[in-house]
């Protein structure tokens, strides 16, 4: 930073190390006097929860690592120690445990609330990439660490999803043995998925880092999706912002406490407290419940398709199903080419508000399909279901701004905020 930019501290410690690194002054700049739009609602507040869901999962996974054991022998008795050993082992396993649902629960309103309100469009493509890559990053995060108490689920789920990747043409045998460093989910499986499971969270504070900086370049979108133009469209982000993430930030804890110290297991599966066999295999398989919308999408594909009239398998039903799968998380990540609308905000687009609601729906519809066995009605549903998200994207998206009359908007963010007051 150039000399002469900066404004000493009152503090002489802060002013002295700022003057060498002026890591005061760049926060002062981007989170104190940062101007923001002033009309901010509270679905603002998920960006400063996801990261305070982050941190909070690496301070109490840390505390786990400590007494967890990454072997086939140990990693379950290891668990069921700290449950009922360690000193506020179950503390720490519970907050860890629900805190993955909390840090999905936050994520998830976080990406709903950017599809609503436009965030993904120009100038915030970027951003929105990094998002879409923190998702990834944080699915798989989630899912190995799912593997690590070594019941039931975790193995059998290990098993089932390591086992998608055989659908590859060619190579997915050799992917697969790769992956799980041997013939099955065993051992040397566990122990890179525990090595993997403590790195991948610090790749995930550097990619919300950039998402951040990315954020900071062109500023926060607003509930209005019109940029601010006057300095009256915006308000420092200090106190304004910070006293509303606080109060959001306890009403969330107060949520995230009544989980863990009334209803710790509500969100888990049974099974899980059975120790992994690999010869018995449980009734039905199913995954943590942030990952049934996409499990549905998965198992939505159950006919393999041929080379015409040949017996010669071209795509099969778990190639078909993966492809679905990954294809899903595609289209989050193409939103911001998919939409051609040159509106932000759904408040302004009748059409694409009702477009929205119903892909809400959808994604609950699979949800719940995900939690049921593939057989009978719930095989049609889910296929039906997953039609659906994929019109929302490729046809919806662009086809909308053809046929629809946007309201008009504001003329400026302040504008609308004091003709309401
Ligand atoms: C570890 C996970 C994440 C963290 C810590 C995080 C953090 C943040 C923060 C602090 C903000 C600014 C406050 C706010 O607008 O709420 C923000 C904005 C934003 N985030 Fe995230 N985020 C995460 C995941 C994601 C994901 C998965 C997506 C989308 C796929 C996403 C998309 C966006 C967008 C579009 C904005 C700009 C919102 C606006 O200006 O209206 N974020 N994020």
């Amino acid at each position: 930073m150039a000399h002469g930019t900066r404004t000493p501290f009152k503090n002489p410690v802060i002013d002295w190390i700022d003057e060498r690194l002026p890591v005061f002054t760049l926060m002062q700049r981007e989170y104190g006097a940062f101007p923001t739009p002033r009309n901010f609602n509270y679905l603002w507040n998920f960006g400063a929860l996801s990261l305070f869901m982050l941190i909070a999962m690496v301070a109490t996974g840390i505390f786990l690592a400590m007494e967890y054991t990454p072997s086939t022998d140990h990693a379950f008795a290891s668990v069921e120690r700290i449950m009922r050993d360690v000193n506020y082992g179950w503390l720490m396993r519970y907050l860890h445990a629900n805190g993955a649902s909390m840090f999905f629960i936050v994520v998830y309103v976080h990406i709903f609330r950017g599809m609503f309100y436009g965030s993904y469009k120009k100038p915030r493509e970027l951003l929105w990439i990094f998002g879409v890559i923190i998702l990834l990053l944080m699915m798989a995060t989630a899912f190995m660490g799912y593997v690590l108490p070594w019941g039931q689920m975790s193995f059998w789920g290990a098993t089932v999803i390591t086992n998608l990747f055989s659908a590859i043409p060619f190579v997915g045998d050799k992917i697969v043995t790769w992956l799980w460093g041997g013939f099955s989910v065993d051992n040397p499986t566990l122990n890179r998925f525990f090595a993997l499971h403590y790195l991948l969270p610090f790749v995930i504070f550097a990619v919300a880092f950039l998402h951040v900086a990315a954020l900071h370049v062109c500023g926060s979108n607003n509930p209005l999706g019109v940029e601010p133009k006057t300095e009256k469209d915006t308000i420092p982000f200090h106190p304004y912002y910070t006293s509303k993430d606080v109060f959001g930030l306890t009403v969330f804890l107060i949520f995230y406490a009544l989980i863990v110290f009334y209803n710790p297991n509500y969100l888990g599966h049974p099974d899980n407290y059975i120790p992994a066999n690999p010869m018995a295999t449980p009734a039905h398989i199913v995954p943590e419940w942030y990952f049934l919308p996409f499990y549905a999408i998965l198992r939505a594909f159950t006919v393999d398709i041929h080379i015409p009239f040949t017996h010669v398998v071209l795509i099969s039903s778990k190639l078909g199903g993966v492809l679905l799968m990954f294809g899903a998380v595609a289209m989050i990540l193409l939103m911001p080419w998919l939409d051609r609308s040159p509106v932000r905000s759904a408040l302004f687009r009748p059409m694409y508000r009702v477009a929205f609601w119903l892909f809400m729906l959808d994604c609950i519809v699979l949800g719940f399909i995900g939690s049921k066995p593939p057989e009978g009605l719930y095989i049609v549903i889910g296929q039906i279901a997953t039609a659906l998200y994929f019109v929302f994207f490729l046809i919806a998206l662009p086809l909308l701004p053809r046929f629809e009359k946007t309201l008009p908007l504001p003329n400026s963010i302040s504008e609308a905020v004091l003709k309401k007051s």
